[in-house]
């Protein structure tokens, strides 16, 4: 059985006050069937850790390449782990397109995570148009071999996989949970043909205009072991409703 992962990318968005009230609306009284982790923006991570280190993990949206020196405005993973953090997200699809990072990047982000003990999340997901030229499963599979390729399959075990299609971010378009669900699936076979033992323990979460109600169809899917959840994960009271779907 693979735990459920629900996962909250608060993006370029909060406040001091915010994390108050999330933390105050999220943590009364709600049962945990799932790891939790929330990603708020960086300045955020220190504080919001000491306030809910009893019920759930904090990580960053991105992490440096580098483990110390000159990379001004890089946070390195050791930093992520010194505040309390325990994951990181890299090679999300915003970063990809408005920094320019590229596969291997990414490949080298996932590493320095690892290295540092913290668990990545890597994002992998197609456009549009990508699909519907049919090449989607051929961009994914581009995007996670570059972390295969660089840290080995079982590495993947050490975080999750995120797959998020591109034109379903932020646009209120969710996949259905059949379109997610066969995309997961194809990515656990591809993981398979690569090393038998990884594939069914690796916890592959969907990510993309998820909210109360549709989470519990897309986790009904049984390759989708949960959600990266951007704009629903801004407020306490919708973010708690997706985690209690698992
Ligand atoms: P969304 O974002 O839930 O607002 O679509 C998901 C993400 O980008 O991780």
């Amino acid at each position: 059985m693979r735990r459920s992962l629900i996962a909250a990318n608060w993006k370029t968005h909060g406040s001091l006050e915010m994390v108050g009230d999330f933390v105050k609306g999220f943590a009364s009284g709600i049962e945990l069937r799932a790891d939790v982790v929330l990603f708020p923006p960086a300045v955020y991570l220190s504080t919001l850790a000491g306030l809910t280190s009893e019920f759930v993990q904090v990580g960053l949206q991105d992490v440096g390449v580098a483990a110390d020196g000159a990379h001004t405005g890089e946070i390195a993973a050791s930093m992520v782990k010194d505040v309390g953090g325990s994951w990181v997200i890299v090679g999300h699809s915003e970063r990809r397109l408005d920094q320019g990072e590229s596969d291997e990047l990414v490949a080298h982000k996932f590493a320095s995570a690892l290295a540092a003990g913290l668990s990545p999340i890597v994002c992998v997901g197609e456009t549009l148009a990508q699909r519907e030229s049919g090449d989607a499963f051929a961009v994914v599979c581009r995007q996670l071999m570059a972390v295969v390729d660089h840290c080995g399959a079982a590495a993947l075990l050490n975080g999750a996989i995120a797959y998020e299609p591109l034109w379903a971010i932020g646009t209120g378009v969710t996949a259905t949970p059949e379109q997610a669900g066969q995309m997961h699936a194809s990515i656990r076979a591809q993981v398979a043909g690569l090393d038998e033992s990884v594939a069914p323990a690796l916890r592959i979460i969907y990510g993309g205009s998820v909210n109360p109600a549709n989470a519990g169809s897309l986790f009904a899917q049984e390759d989708i072991d949960g959600a990266l959840v951007g704009g629903a994960s801004l407020q306490a009271a919708s973010f708690a409703a997706i985690v209690a779907a698992v």
